[in-house]
């Protein structure tokens, strides 16, 4: 049996009389790839930033294997292993692509004490930035700046600054929104990578074409709440599924 990594438990958040995650308890599995899928407006994102620390919830708890991690910072989260791609946020525009997964490297090998002074911390974060590169498929692009990027190159590069920071957990928020479609089989194709080297990874998406094949796991979230739970085959199949997703047009592929 896998050990569960993450857990919530009767975890939620109101906006006014508005429950958009409403008591979620669930247990992450270790080495597994769980999708939680759900029409727009169904809480997904705001329960990722619960689980990161961005937003206070209103009621529940929140454990990093047998840590409670409720009360911390999204910091402290990063550094214990909790990795969640922050949309562009952590980038910087003006450097090269290979500055900020250089950057991102860095600051990860910085952790506790000063370790970047010495000349095999410094080749470790060189090694690193290469490995990362070549993961997140940019090497090509590696001395343009983050400002040229594509779209899709840009939320690759993201991701690899995630990845540099060796999280247990990767949170994913709709890696491909905006991307354009020919971008989208070479980020897939990350994101299995990235399993396949033993990254537990939670995926959040709205598309239900797009990952079945992809997870271990289906969570489907509907106003903050979940409504099914289980293997993609029977989820995907399940009558209150469908009755959510053909309500909410989710089922289209292009449906954004
Ligand atoms: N900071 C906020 N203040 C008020 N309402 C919010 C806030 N963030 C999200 N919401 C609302 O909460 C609901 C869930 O939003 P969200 O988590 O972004 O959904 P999803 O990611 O599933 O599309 C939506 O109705 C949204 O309008
Ligand atoms: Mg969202």
């Amino acid at each position: 049996m896998a050990e569960t990594v993450l857990r919530t438990e009767q975890l939620g958040v109101s906006f006014g009389a508005l429950r958009a995650v409403n008591n979620v308890s669930l247990e992450i599995e270790e080495g597994k790839f769980t999708t939680i899928l759900g029409p727009n407006g169904a809480g997904k994102t705001t329960y990722f930033n619960l689980i990161s620390g961005l937003l206070k919830p209103t009621t529940g708890k929140i454990f990093f294997r047998d840590t409670e991690v409720t009360s911390f910072t999204p910091m402290q989260r990063v550094e214990i292993g909790m990795g969640r791609s922050f949309q562009l946020t952590n980038v910087f525009p003006s450097l090269t692509v290979h500055e900020n997964v250089r950057l991102a490297a860095q600051s990860h090998q910085k952790v506790g004490y000063r370790l970047f002074r010495n000349h095999r911390s410094y080749q470790k974060v060189n090694e690193k930035t290469e490995e990362i590169l070549r993961r997140v498929l940019l090497e090509k692009r590696r001395d343009v700046p983050a400002s040229s990027l594509t779209h899709g190159e840009q939320r690759k590069l993201e991701l690899g600054m995630v990845l540099a920071l060796e999280p247990r957990v990767l949170l994913l928020d709709e890696p491909t929104a905006g991307m354009a479609i020919e971008e989208v089989p070479t980020m897939i194709q990350i994101m299995q990578d990235t399993y396949q080297r033993g990254t537990t990874i939670v995926l959040i998406e709205h598309k239900m074409d797009l990952v079945k094949q992809l997870s271990d796991r289906l969570v489907i979230l509907v106003n903050g709440g979940v409504i099914a739970d289980g293997d993609p085959r029977t989820v995907s199949q399940d009558p209150k599924v469908l009755a959510a997703y053909l309500g909410g047009g989710v089922l289209d592929a292009t449906a954004s």
